[in-house]
C-alpha cells in the first residue's frame, strides 16, 4: 500500500459555463492516515478539489489518483466513491430516513453489502460517532451537531479509507462544531485519512497539514506552524491566522514575552503559565 493515498498531478478543471479554471494546475499529495485542512476564500476551488478527489467530476488535464486508482478509469468509479466518502455542509440535506438507524443503513443498501452484515456495520458506525443511544430516534429532532454525526456514520458504515468534509461545521453552533470536529479528529487518530475544508482557522490549526487555495491554485502547503507564521502573507489570500495566534502577536507587540508558534488555547495556556511561573 502506497503511503500517498491521494495524489493530484497538475490537475485542471473548468466548469462548462465558466471562463476560468476552478482548479488550476494543482499538484498535491495526502499521506495515508493524515488529517489535512484545505483553506481558501470563497470561490477559490476547495469544493471542486474534493469533488475531483472522489471522482464526482473528472479533470480536464492532469491526473487524480485516489487510493492508487485513476479517477478517469471507468471501472473504478464506484470503488472510488465508496472509498472516499463525502460529508457536506448542510446536515438536513444529507438525512433521508425517519429513524437514525435507517438513515445510516441507507447508503449501504446501494453498495451490495449483504443484509446480514448491515446491523453490525451500522452499530459500529453509530458507536464511532457516539450516537448509539440515538439509533431509534427521529433525525429531525436532533441538534445540528448530532445530525452531522449521523451523516458521518452513514458514510462510515461503508468503511471508507478517506473522508472528505466540505465545510461540515459551517452551519453548526460552536458546541456542534466542536462536537463534530472532535469526532472526526478521533476517527483520524484511529487511522482515517481526512481532508477537512474549513473557514475556521482554529480547526485548520489542529490538522497535521494545511493547504491554501487561491483562484483555483494551490498557493501554500505546510504544517499549521509554517502556514500561520506570516499574517501579512495570509492576508494576500483574504485569510487570517487562528484567533490565539493573533492574540499572541498583539501581546508580543505590546512587549509580552510570548514565543512564536502559538496556535491554540492549549498553546496559549501553556505559555502564559510558563510566563507566570517566572514572575
Ligand atoms: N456548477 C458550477 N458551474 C460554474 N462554475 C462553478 C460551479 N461551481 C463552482 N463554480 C466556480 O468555480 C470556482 C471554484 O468554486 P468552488 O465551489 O470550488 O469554490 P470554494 O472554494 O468551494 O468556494 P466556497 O468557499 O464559497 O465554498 C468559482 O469561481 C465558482 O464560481
Ligand atoms: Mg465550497
Amino acid at each position: 500500500m502506497s503511503d500517498e493515498i491521494i495524489v493530484l498531478k497538475d490537475v485542471c478543471y473548468k466548469y462548462e459555463e465558466s471562463s476560468h479554471n476552478a482548479v488550476d494546475h494543482v499538484s498535491m499529495t495526502v499521506r495515508r492516515g493524515e488529517m489535512t485542512a484545505v483553506l481558501g476564500r470563497n470561490g477559490s476551488g476547495k469544493s471542486t478539489l474534493v469533488k475531483l478527489i472522489n471522482g464526482l467530476i473528472l479533470p480536464d488535464s492532469g491526473t487524480v489518483l485516489t487510493d492508487g486508482m485513476d479517477t478517469q478509469d471507468d471501472e473504478h468509479v464506484w470503488d472510488i466513491r465508496q472509498r472516499a466518502g463525502m460529508v457536506f455542509q448542510n446536515p438536513d440535506n444529507q438525512l433521508v430516513a425517519t429513524v437514525v438507524r435507517e438513515d445510516v443503513a441507507f447508503g449501504l443498501e446501494n453498495t451490495g453489502v449483504p443484509s446480514t452484515d448491515m446491523p453490525e456495520r451500522i452499530d459500529a458506525a453509530l458507536k464511532a460517532v457516539n450516537m448509539t443511544d440515538f439509533a431509534e430516534r427521529a433525525p429531525h429532532l436532533l441538534s445540528g451537531g448530532q445530525k452531522q454525526r449521523v451523516a458521518i456514520a452513514g458514510i462510515l458504515a461503508m468503511r471508507p479509507d478517506i473522508m472528505l468534509f466540505d465545510e461540515a461545521t459551517a452551519m453548526l453552533d460552536p458546541r456542534g462544531r466542536k462536537e463534530v470536529f472532535e469526532t472526526v479528529r478521533q476517527l483520524n487518530r484511529e487511522g482515517m485519512t481526512v481532508v477537512w475544508i474549513t473557514h475556521f482557522m482554529e480547526e485548520a490549526a489542529q490538522c497535521e497539514t494545511v493547504h491554501i487555495m487561491h483562484d483555483g491554485g494551490l498557493v501554500l502547503s505546510g504544517t499549521p506552524q509554517e502556514v500561520f507564521s506570516d499574517r501579512e502573507r495570509l492576508q494576500n489570500w483574504r485569510l487570517d491566522v487562528p484567533p490565539m495566534a493573533a492574540l499572541a502577536q498583539h501581546l508580543r507587540a505590546a512587549g509580552v514575552g510570548l514565543p512564536e508558534g502559538i496556535l491554540s488555547i492549549d498553546d496559549m495556556t501553556r505559555e502564559v503559565e510558563a510566563l507566570a511561573a517566572h514572575l
